[in-house]
This record gives structure tokens, C-alpha cells and sequence, in this order.
């Protein structure tokens, strides 16, 4: 069955198909429409999109409705899971939402974690470990970022770590980030954090961060 770019497989002329089809093209190219965002306080604003942050505070139906936001987000890394469903634990979960009107066009996920790799990025780009020995936590870390594609490439990622960043009281070298990085992730990663930086995940999501092909 022929895939999409925005991550469905569907079969053409069947009408089921192509209505789901249309509804997730939509929601990749602008970010899915959710209401509950006009409920929420911005915390601040990016690139004129306002802000906000789902935690604690935020009643848990709408938290639940908002994470619907991290699940067509997922839709770019089908193989890793959303990362956010609503729930609190004590790893403090958030979900960042930047909002063109009701629709969630960017996104960042964070919470705390422990054992964090040292990394850093070789002249090549490629990903380079510094210590064996991971640090022991907890950290913040950046679990996803994600944008919607017709807003990409103007800055937004970049901006909404900033702000996230700050929000949470870490400087950009100091926070994690969530291994293994897809190769838009890791371009944008390098462009914010060039040198030193801290990658969390077991072994396999290591080895598969440190064997990945420099980007082309
Ligand atoms: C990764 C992602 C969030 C970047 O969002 P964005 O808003 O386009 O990023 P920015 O505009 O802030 O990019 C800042 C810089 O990072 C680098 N960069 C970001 N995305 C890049 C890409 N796809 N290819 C090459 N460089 C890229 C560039 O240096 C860029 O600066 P430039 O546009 O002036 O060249 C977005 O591509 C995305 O949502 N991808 C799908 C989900 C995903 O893979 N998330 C990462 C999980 S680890
Ligand atoms: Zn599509």
C-alpha cells in the first residue's frame, strides 16, 4: 500500500480512505484543530504564535484532549511512542503547544529522566559519545519536537526550545534530548546546540544514534 509523506498508508478511491487520508494531510500540514487551546493562558509567544503549556494545572480532560496534539506528531516516528497521553507521573511531564488559532502547528514534549549520555557532534556530523559513563539525573529532557510542515524552516523549532528552555530554568546545553534523533531532529539539534550536549536512551537507541550516516 503506497505511504503518504504525512506518515498514512491508504488506498485511493475508497471513500473511507481518502476521507481519513484528508483529514490527516490536513493535520500534518497545519497541526490538528483543537479548541481547548483557546482556553489556555499563553505563557509567552513565538514568532507571533502564542504558547502554552499543558502540565499539572491543566484540568485532565483537556490535558487528555490536547494530547492528541503529540499524537499526530508521532505520525513522523511511527517506530517510538507519542510520548505524552495526559498523564502525570513524577517525571513531570508538559506538553508545549505553539497555536496558529485553534491548531496546535508546533509541539515540544519534555519531562525529567535519569542517566543522560555526554555527546557532541564530530566536523562530519555525525554523533560522537565524550564519557562512558552516563550522568545520573534527573534532567529535564526534550522527549519530541515536532512542527507542522507548513511552517517549518522559519525558525519556529528553534525559538519554542528557547522558550521551553527558559520556561523550564535550563540553559540549551544543559537539557536532554531523547535518543535516537530522527535527521531533521539531529540538523536542528547541531544548529542549536553545536557542541556539547546530552542524549538519553538505553544502549540500542545510543548505538543507533551513534551509527547513524552523516546527513547528505
Ligand atoms: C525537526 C523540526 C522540528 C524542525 O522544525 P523547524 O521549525 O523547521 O526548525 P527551524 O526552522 O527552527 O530550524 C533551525 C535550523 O535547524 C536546521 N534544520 C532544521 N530542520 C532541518 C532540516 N529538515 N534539514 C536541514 N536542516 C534543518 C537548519 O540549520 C535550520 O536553520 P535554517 O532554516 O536557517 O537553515 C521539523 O523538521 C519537524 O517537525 N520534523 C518532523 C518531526 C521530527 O523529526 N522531529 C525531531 C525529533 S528528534
Ligand atoms: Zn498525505
Amino acid at each position: 500500500m503506497p505511504k503518504c509523506e504525512c506518515g498514512l498508508s491508504y488506498v485511493s478511491g475508497i471513500d473511507e480512505d481518502e476521507k481519513q487520508h484528508e483529514t490527516w494531510h490536513d493535520e500534518y500540514l497545519h497541526g490538528a484543530i483543537l479548541p481547548d487551546l483557546y482556553t489556555l493562558n499563553p505563557i509567552c509567544s513565538v514568532a507571533g504564535y502564542p504558547l502554552v503549556m499543558v502540565d499539572a494545572a491543566v484540568p485532565r480532560e483537556v490535558r487528555f484532549r490536547l494530547s492528541k496534539a503529540a499524537y499526530v506528531a508521532q505520525r513522523a516516528t511511527p517506530d517510538y511512542p507519542p510520548g505524552y497521553d495526559g498523564t502525570i507521573s513524577e517525571a513531570d511531564e508538559r506538553l508545549f503547544i505553539a497555536r496558529d488559532d485553534d491548531r496546535a502547528m508546533g509541539i515540544i514534549l519534555t519531562a525529567l529522566d535519569e542517566c543522560f549520555w555526554s555527546l557532541t557532534w564530530t566536523h562530519g556530523g555525525t554523533v560522537q559519545l565524550i564519557d562512558r559513563t552516563p550522568h545520573r539525573g534527573p534532567l529535564q529532557k526534550i522527549g519530541r519536537v515536532w512542527i507542522a510542515k507548513e511552517y517549518r524552516r522559519r525558525g519556529i523549532a528553534s525559538l519554542m526550545v528557547k522558550a521551553v528552555v527558559e520556561i523550564l530554568g535550563y540553559d540549551v546545553s544543559d537539557i536532554g534530548w531523547e535518543l535516537p534523533l530522527t535527521e531533521d531532529g539531529a540538523a536542528l539539534l547541531q544548529k542549536i546546540v553545536p557542541s556539547k550536549w546530552w542524549g538519553r536512551g538505553d544502549n540500542f537507541a545510543l548505538r543507533d544514534t551513534l551509527d547513524a550516516p552523516r546527513r547528505t
